[in-house]
Formats: structure tokens, sequence, C-alpha cells
């Protein structure tokens, strides 16, 4: 299991970041500096008060200028304007450089997440929605690098800028500085406290904009189905009442961050104007040099910038804490299915496929399979048949390994599979799946899915065998017509084709169909079984029918219902032994018959 801690998403960019941590120290050293050459002006030019001699800069001054005005007011303005241009090159490094850093870790992360959640068991996919992981993917990770880029150095900044400016105000007066700081306390409770109320209201908005992307994708993805039962209004208002409730948290918690500021300024406020009232009079009576009433007027008024913005910091850092806390979430998810300690590459198959009492749920206390056990011999052909929702289909997943068995083994050629590393076995299997989901992409594309780098000859010859290439030539651009996201341009028998083309084209010792006729008319069935009984030669095949003529050649039939083989054996056999399967080949074998009068 991997932990992410933000310091190693960091760490391949310290020599960014400790350039970085230079400007900002540069940045917030001209931000002090900035109102001193008026002081100097101030104190030795305009001589409103006779020289205090504080400090050492005054000290430097006079022995380098010299007590001449006109050299102290050239120095001053000299000084007034370096330090602007060193404070604009610190800001445009620091500003540069976090958000490089801040894009890179993104670019990171991204990959991380996207490779972790690709790797998740199909079970954690089961039951995640597909909008919530979008949105952390997305949304989360942006929030992270809108931190990084905002606020990891600059909450440094404004940090060094507010340490720094009390000790410079000490070392002027320290009186006087406990008079002007007085408010900070206050503030400090205030900023904190709003803080943590902003956070948790930001973590519930997140959390609701994922679930309205659910929503969305949800719909967008089945639009024929909302279409095809007018269900649109109903859609409609299921986001409505999400969105008014997103409408609401973010109200919320725009109403805490709204509150926050106008605090926080009126409580500066109040400490400006006790600065002023107590600075002049203490100018008037000569304690404090007028020089040194403008640092401090000057100082308050930008310790406001730092501390208003590191309270929108903690908007910007909660946001990225949520996000952080929901990435992490998925990145600590274990796998279900993964590789076992010492998982092996998987050698070349043979092909024989044997479950061993073997039971298996989707969710616990709910068994799906109970105690299956068969075997299917290198190079047979073995057929599932079943009523609906008997466990065809769990039975037939669980040699790829999409789920672990709750007990029990499934070996090929005698190993238990979960000593194989999971891609070596899946490179040796091919599927049809139920569903065809299609690319959106040429169909040449589409076809090499199946085996990434295939020549365009190898492409050909899978679409001929699959019966497939007549109708790819027919189509207005041949293989490089783009066929739709679910290959929605393309008709069922079609779709199937071009899905068994793609498995005929990684040419494995091991092949798995299930139900690859489903929605063919009898004419086209026989197109793609014979495209399927010549790829079955020679391969062990699994076929999950449920027209029982196509599987009438079989090695070996097991007959599947509510979770257990019940019948088992070759079809002449079942049908002798008058059971299940007979019964179920009778009555589809009157159907036909009646359809055949019928027509
Ligand atoms: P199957 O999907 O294995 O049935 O589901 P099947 O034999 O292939 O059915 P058809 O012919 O394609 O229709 C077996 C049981 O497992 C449950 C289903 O509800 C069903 O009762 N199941 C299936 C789950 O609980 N979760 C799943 O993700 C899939
Ligand atoms: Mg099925």
């Amino acid at each position: 299991m991997r932990q992410l801690k933000i310091v190693d998403l960091l760490r391949p960019h310290w020599k960014a970041l400790a350039l970085g941590f230079l400007a900002v120290i540069g940045e917030s050293a001209t931000d002090l500096l900035q109102p001193w050459p008026l002081k100097i002006v101030f104190d030795n030019v305009l001589k409103s008060r006779s020289l205090h001699g504080h400090g050492w800069l005054n000290h430097l001054v006079l022995s380098t200028v010299g007590n001449d005005s006109l050299a102290i007011l050239r120095f001053a303005a000299i000084a007034a304007l370096a330090i602007a241009v060193a404070g604009a090159i610190c800001s445009y490094t620091e500003k540069y450089l976090t958000t490089s850093i801040g894009q890179w870790v993104m670019h990171d992360l991204r990959l991380m997440l996207y490779s972790h959640v690709q790797r998740l068991s199909l079970s954690y996919h089961d039951h995640k929605q597909t909008g919530d992981l979008i949105s952390r993917v997305t949304g989360d990770i942006d929030a992270i690098q809108s931190f990084i880029a905002s606020g990891l150095l600059g909450v440094l900044i404004n940090s060094l800028t507010l340490v720094g400016m009390p000790i410079v105000m000490f070392y002027i007066n320290w009186r006087f500085t406990m008079i002007a700081l007085s408010v900070a306390p206050v503030l400090f409770a205030v900023v904190y406290s709003y803080t943590r109320r902003i956070k948790k209201a930001s973590r519930e908005v997140r959390k609701k904009e994922g679930e309205i992307v659910s929503v969305i994708q949800e719909v967008l993805t089945s639009i024929r189905v909302v279409k095809a039962f007018a269900r649109e209004d109903y859609e409609q208002r299921r986001l409505e009442e999400e969105s008014l409730e997103s409408v609401e948290m973010a109200l919320h918690a725009r109403s805490l961050k709204a509150k926050l500021s106008p605090l926080v300024e009126i409580i500066v406020a109040v400490g400006t104007s006790m600065v002023l009232w107590f600075g002049a009079h203490m100018v008037l009576s000569g304690d404090l040099s007028a020089g040194s009433l403008i640092v401090f007027i000057f100082y308050l008024g930008m310790m406001y910038k730092p501390m208003q913005e590191l309270s929108k910091m903690t908007d910007a850092y909660a946001k990225a804490a949520v996000g952080y806390e929901r990435i992490r979430e998925v990145l600590e998810t274990r796998r279900d299915v993964r590789d076992l300690p010492g998982a092996r590459l998987a050698p070349p198959f043979k092909g024989r496929i044997e479950f061993e009492k073997v039971s298996f749920s989707y969710e616990p206390n709910r068994p799906v399979l109970r105690d299956i056990s068969l075997r299917i011999e290198p190079g047979h052909v073995a057929a599932l048949v079943g009523p609906t929702g008997a466990g065809k289909t769990s039975i037939i997943s669980l040699i790829p390994r999409f789920y672990d068995p709750d007990s029990g083994q499934v070996k090929i050629d005698g190993r238990d599979i979960r000593r194989f590393t999971q891609q070596s076995l899946r490179r040796q299997i091919s599927l049809v799946l139920q569903e065809t989901l299609l690319f959106h992409a040429p169909v040449w594309n589409n076809i090499a899915y199946g085996k990434p780098g295939a020549t365009r000859s190898e492409i050909l010859r899978a679409a001929e065998l699959a019966n497939a290439h007549e109708f790819i030539e027919k189509m207005p651009e041949g293989y490089n017509t783009i066929i739709g996201e679910r290959g929605v341009t393309l008709s069922g028998g079609q779709r199937q084709r071009i899905a068994i083309a793609r498995a005929v084209i990684r040419n494995t010792p091991i092949l798995i169909l299930d139900e690859p006729s489903t929605g063919l008319d009898a004419g086209a069935e026989k197109v793609v079984f014979d495209a399927l009984n010549r790829l079955m030669e020679g391969r062990t095949s699994i076929v999950i029918a449920h027209r029982l003529s196509t599987i009438r050649r079989a090695d070996v039939i097991f007959v599947v219902k509510d979770g257990t083989i019940v019948e088992r054996g070759r079809h002449e056999d079942l049908l002798k032994s008058r059971g299940l399967y007979s019964e179920l080949y009778e009555l589809q074998f009157c159907e036909t018959e009646d359809t055949q009068h019928a027509s």
C-alpha cells in the first residue's frame, strides 16, 4: 500500500523550493524595508525632530553618506527604488517557481491517482460512483495544485512579514508596539475559529459537487434509456434537488468566509486608530520620531494584508486539505484482487481450467456461487447454460481474476491462478463480454485494442475471422471509420463482431465468450458462430449461450442454476437424462418450430 505524503510529492522539486524560499525571504525583507527610506527622509532631511539616533540604519546612513541633507535624500530615493526592484524580482521568481511546482505536483499526482484507480479491483468500481472518482482525479487535484501555487510559499511570506514587523517595531519602541499589537490576539482567535468552520463547510461542498457530477454522468451515459422512458423531467428534478443542496451548502461556506474578512478589517481598524491616537501624542511629547510613527502606521496598514491573505489561504488550504484527504482515501484503498507477494509470471498455458469447490459472493452473506467444481480439458469447448441470474457471468469472471473466490480455488494447468501476476494471467485470456464496449476511435484501433502494436494484416485477418471484414469495408471510411463511444453507430451484431475480432487478434490459449450472439437473429448468429468455431479450434473455450442449438457440439456442457452446477455432460447425454437441460432445449426447440411455422 502506498502512503501519500505531501513531502514525497514535493521532494523532487527541492531545488526550486529552495530558490523559492530565498525569494520569499527577499520578498519579506523588501516588504519590511519599504517604509525606511521614508523614515530616513523624515528624520534626517525634513528634520521634524532632532535625531534620536536609534538604530544602526541611521548610523550606517550617516557614516556612509554623511550629514549632507541632499546626499541623504539622494540615498533614500535610490534606496526606495532599489527596494522596489529587488522586491519585484523576488516576487516574480517566487510566483514563477511556485506555479511550476504546483503544476508538476498536479501532473505527478494525477498520474499516480489514475494509475491506482485503474488498477483497483472491479468490486471497488462496482460500488463507487464514477462521477465522484472523476471529481477526485480532476477537482481535488486542482485544489492541491492551486494551494501549492498560491499558498505554500505564500504562507511563508506572510508569516515572515507578520513576524518581522513586530520585531522591527519592538526595536523602535517596545511600549508603543504593545499598544499597536494589542488587537493581535483577538485577530488570531477570530481567524482560527473561522478557519475550522470554513474547512468543514468546504469539505461538504466538495462532496456534494462530486455527487452532482455523478448524477450528470450517469444520465449522460444512459441517455437512451432516459429518452426511451421519457424520464427527462424526473432526471431534471433529481439534478435540481442535488444542485439546490449544493447551492445551500456553498452559500453557508461562503457566508462564513464573507464574515471573516470584514471582521478582520474592523479589528485592524481599531488597532490603526489606536496607533494614530497614541502615536501622535508620543511624537508631540518627543518620545517617538515622526519617521518612526510613519513606519508604525505603514506596518499596521501592511499587517492587514498578510493577515487577510493568510485567512484567505486558510480557505485554499482547507480545500486542498480536503482534496488531499479524498485523494489519500482512494490511494489507500487496498485492492481486493492483487498480486500475491510471491506471484510469478504465468508460463504459456496449455489451457486446462479447473474450479475446485469455488464459492463466491459480490457482497458478504449473499452467496452467488456455491461449491462449484468443474474441469475443462485443454483445447476443449465448454458451454455454460442456465436461466438468467444463475451465475454464469460470475463463474467466468473468476478466471481472469476480476474477483477472487471466497473459498476454493480456480486453477489453470493445475496451478492456482493467484500464484500468477494478474497481467501475465490476463494476457493469455481473451474475453468477449456480455456487454460490448467500443472506444470512440477508428475501427482499426478498436480491434487493435486487444493487441497493441498489431499490424494491419493482423487486424484484417482478425476481422475476417470474426466475419466483420465485409461490413467494415462497406462503412463510409472502411477501417478508418470512427465509431461512437459505446459503438452506437453500429448494430448490435456488428458491435459484437468487432468485439470478437478484438479477442481474436490476441490469439490466446483461453477464450471466453459471454453470450456472443446476444441480440442477433438466427442468420447473423450462424455467421458469428461460424467465425467462433474457426476461432475456438485448438483453444480452451468457454461459451455462455442462451440459444442451445448453438452449443450442441460443445465438448462439455454445464447447466448452472442458482449458483450451482446442476447437470453436466454432452448434449446427447443431457437430453437423455431428461433434466433441466432437456427441458430448456425442448422449450426452445418448440419456439423455433413455431417461428418457422409462422414465417
Ligand atoms: P450473473 O451475472 O453471474 O448471472 O449474476 P448470469 O447467469 O450471467 O445471468 P445472465 O444470463 O447474464 O442474465 C448472478 C447473480 O449475481 C448477482 C446478480 O444479482 C445475480 O443474482 N450479481 C451480479 C451481483 O450481486 N453483483 C454483480 O456485480 C453482478
Ligand atoms: Mg451473464
